[in-house]
């Protein structure tokens, strides 16, 4: 077994040819440290794990999951040629939270185990509501050290002419790329925005409202690190789950599969830790977002679990059904 410690990623194809001949697995590792971690963006990743998979398969090596950096492994969900479903992750958006005390709510999210935290950006253009802007996310920052998620529900002319100040105002703690949604509705460019949020050092997300066909994405899914299915229309929490979002979450994650694309699929819209959330999963879902199902909680780590737990157990085969409880798996 070679092991290899990702220093720089210069070094990594003389490394990586060396292995070639002499190793039969090759399990490459991310250094914790966070200076590590963080200079191993997107970009060089998705170029590292091409090239290890293509090493594994050229030389019948056995492919471990090649890198785990802290805010890699936030940004990423896994190697996208790894076995098995892609890890889930529990994402809460903050439109129920205190808003009065935004930051305390981001830090008692943090201590409740979640993997992100959304903010559900609104124009009242795109969507009826009005919530908030880059200054209320970028205020949140020094409250958690726990990734972030932009929501852009905001007009063609407020999602071009703001997209960078969103975009820094993403980003972790210590400048790794935050995960920005631009909708396909709300952008007559989306290739230019995503490419855009990528250059400005965020990590590209496009989300598709109810009505939207998959298709209205299929040519942007090789920039993209996640694809968010709405499973409401947006602009407000607490309604009711679409359950017919299904078939395109089903047709997305075929696509990334087939393709060999490496992306998340995320699913933002009543749900909760019972039906609705395990339909997802088994549909190919692996990122939750949960307003109302997260807060309804006292004890939001209970939330987080239990969404958790439904998600993983559906990814499994066990999937719970319309009236079941968690009790029944
Ligand atoms: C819709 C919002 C909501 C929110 C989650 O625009 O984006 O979907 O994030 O709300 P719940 O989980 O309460 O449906």
């Amino acid at each position: 077994v070679c092991y290899i410690l990702i220093l720089d990623l210069r070094n990594l194809r003389a490394i990586a040819a060396v292995t070639k001949h002499a190793a039969r697995e090759i399990r490459v590792t991310c250094g914790g440290a966070s200076a590590v971690s963080q200079s191993l963006h997107k970009a060089d990743l998705r170029h590292v794990d091409r090239m290890l998979s293509l090493l594994s398969h050229s030389a019948g090596l056995v492919l471990h999951a090649p890198l785990h950096g802290n805010a890699v492994a936030a940004q990423r969900s896994s190697a996208p040629q790894m076995a098995g479903p892609r890890p889930v992750q529990i994402i809460p958006s903050v439109l129920p939270a205190d808003w009065a005390n935004m930051g305390a709510e981001c830090k008692r999210l943090e201590d409740a185990g979640v993997d992100r935290i959304q903010f559900d950006v609104m124009d009242g253009n795109f969507v009826p509501n009005l919530t908030f802007g880059p200054e209320l996310i970028a205020a949140c920052r020094k409250y958690t050290k726990v990734m972030f998620e932009t929501q852009l529900m905001v007009s063609n002319y407020n999602c071009e002419t703001m997209l960078d100040q969103y975009t820094e105002a993403t980003k972790g703690p210590n400048g790794e790329p935050g995960v920005v949604i631009a909708h396909v509705e709300a952008n007559v460019h989306l290739h230019r925005t995503l490419t855009k949020i990528r250059e400005a050092g965020g990590s590209p997300s496009v989300a598709l409202n109810p009505h939207t066909p998959a298709e209205m994405i299929e040519n942007v899914l090789d920039l993209v690190d996640h694809v968010l299915v709405m499973t409401v229309n947006p602009g407000f929490g607490g309604q009711a789950y679409i359950p017919t979002m299904v078939d395109k979450i089903r047709k997305i994650r075929k696509w990334g599969d087939d393709r060999g694309l490496d992306f998340d699929i995320e699913v933002d819209g009543g749900v909760k830790a019972d039906w609705t959330i395990a339909a997802c999963a088994e549909a190919g879902a692996n990122c939750f977002i949960a307003g109302s199902g997260m807060f309804k909680y006292d004890d939001l780590s209970v939330g987080c679990k239990e969404l958790r737990t439904i998600a993983e157990a559906a990814q499994k085969g066990k999937v719970l059904k319309e009236g079941q409880t968690i009790k029944d798996l």
